[in-house]
């Protein structure tokens, strides 16, 4: 186990913030969790787990214990004729986990290309883009459950997903749980989802494959939305809310261009980033903080941001939707 002191939480964070925690702690096995989590010390202060701080904003440096997980590694724990069963620790890079996959012949994660994470919070976050979700291929979470240090293994529906939600993100449990691996279900014979936005369109009149479909995320992606490795942001700042049949309704009558997604039979999903477009917002700014021109659900560090103007613009941002349409943006990122 790496504990480090006073350390800066720079490249842990992908808004670029150059904060500090008080203790950074990195496990690189189980057994070693297991003795943090049995430290009376580490839970006497203020702590929290991250993976590769994708989704997270530091409002200012952290007095407490940064726990991050450093398990590495993919294992194919079973095969069939028409699937693979991979064990990836949680803290291997999301992306290459995906590469390897792809590399393989192994489909059904290829659409969730070049997210930045980690596996630990691609079942946390239940990560999605481009019609694909991880929780359509997680068949397992083996979690350590901090308040009895007892390891549990959750089948795919204990894990209770659902749109940028699970059982690990519901408040009662939020931080509550360490995962150290997840299992994901490949298949040999994938069936490629090119529907969503122009990704058939991308490529164009090549050949479809893993890796022709991966390659067209990829650049989708990098036109649409910031490098974090050269411009400090955590892609979606808010997720796309849901509201009510009668709301939209009463919306459509002044706005009948609004983009919307059933989800039932009483529930809509309308874009965030159409209604912060058509709020005036592209390209507002608060102190180092931006409204990204090019997709204006991320907000960018232009720089010199503090997690403060950051937060501010975040601020904004909900309260004119909130006059402009009655609805609730809320975060995907979280506050610390
Ligand atoms: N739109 C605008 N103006 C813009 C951009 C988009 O009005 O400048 C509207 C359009 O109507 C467009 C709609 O928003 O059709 C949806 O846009 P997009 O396809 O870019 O997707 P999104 O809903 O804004 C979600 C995810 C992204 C993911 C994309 C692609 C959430 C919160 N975000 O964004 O995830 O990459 O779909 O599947 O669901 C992330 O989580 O960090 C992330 C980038």
């Amino acid at each position: 186990m790496q504990i480090k002191q006073n350390y800066s939480l720079l490249k842990h964070n992908t808004f670029g913030l150059d904060v500090k925690t008080k203790y950074f702690a990195e496990y690189a096995n189980e057994a070693d969790l297991q003795k943090l989590l049995r430290d009376e010390y580490f839970f006497s202060q203020p702590f929290w787990h991250i993976g590769q701080g994708s989704n997270l904003l530091f409002l200012g440096d952290f007095d407490g214990v940064i726990v991050h997980s450093a398990i590495q590694g993919i294992e194919k724990i079973k095969e069939t004729a028409g699937f693979v069963w991979l064990k990836a620790g949680a803290g291997t890079d999301w992306d290459s986990f995906v590469a390897h996959c792809v590399q393989n012949g192994w489909g059904g994660l290829e659409n969730l290309s070049l997210i930045p994470g980690e596996v630990g919070s691609s079942a946390v976050q239940n990560i999605g883009a481009y019609g694909a979700e991880a929780a359509g291929c997680i068949e397992e979470v083996h979690a350590y459950f901090l308040e009895t240090g007892e390891k549990k293994i959750f089948s795919n529906p204990e894990c209770e997903y659902a749109y940028r939600d699970s059982f690990f993100k519901k408040q009662e449990n939020r931080g509550k749980y360490y995962i150290t691996h997840v299992v994901y279900k490949l298949s040999k014979k994938p069936e490629y989802k090119l529907d969503y936005g122009n990704i058939r369109e991308q490529i164009g009149a090549g050949t479809v494959n893993l890796e022709t479909v991966r390659q067209a995320v990829i650049a989708i992606r990098k036109s649409k939305l910031p490098d974090p490795k050269k411009t400090g942001n955590a892609g979606s700042f808010f997720v796309n809310p849901c509201i009510g049949m009668e709301h939209y309704e009463s919306l459509k009558k002044r706005y009948p261009g609004m983009p919307h997604y059933p989800v039932n039979e009483k529930t809509v999903k309308i874009p965030a980033a159409w209604l912060i477009e058509h709020s005036g917002l592209k390209g507002k700014t608060a102190g180092g903080a931006s409204v990204y021109e090019k997709q204006p659900l991320v907000i960018i560090n232009q720089g010199n941001a503090s997690g403060r103007d950051i937060a501010d613009l975040a601020a904004e941002i909900c309260k004119t939707i909130k006059e402009k349409f009655f609805i609730d943006l809320q975060p995907e990122v979280n506050y610390i």
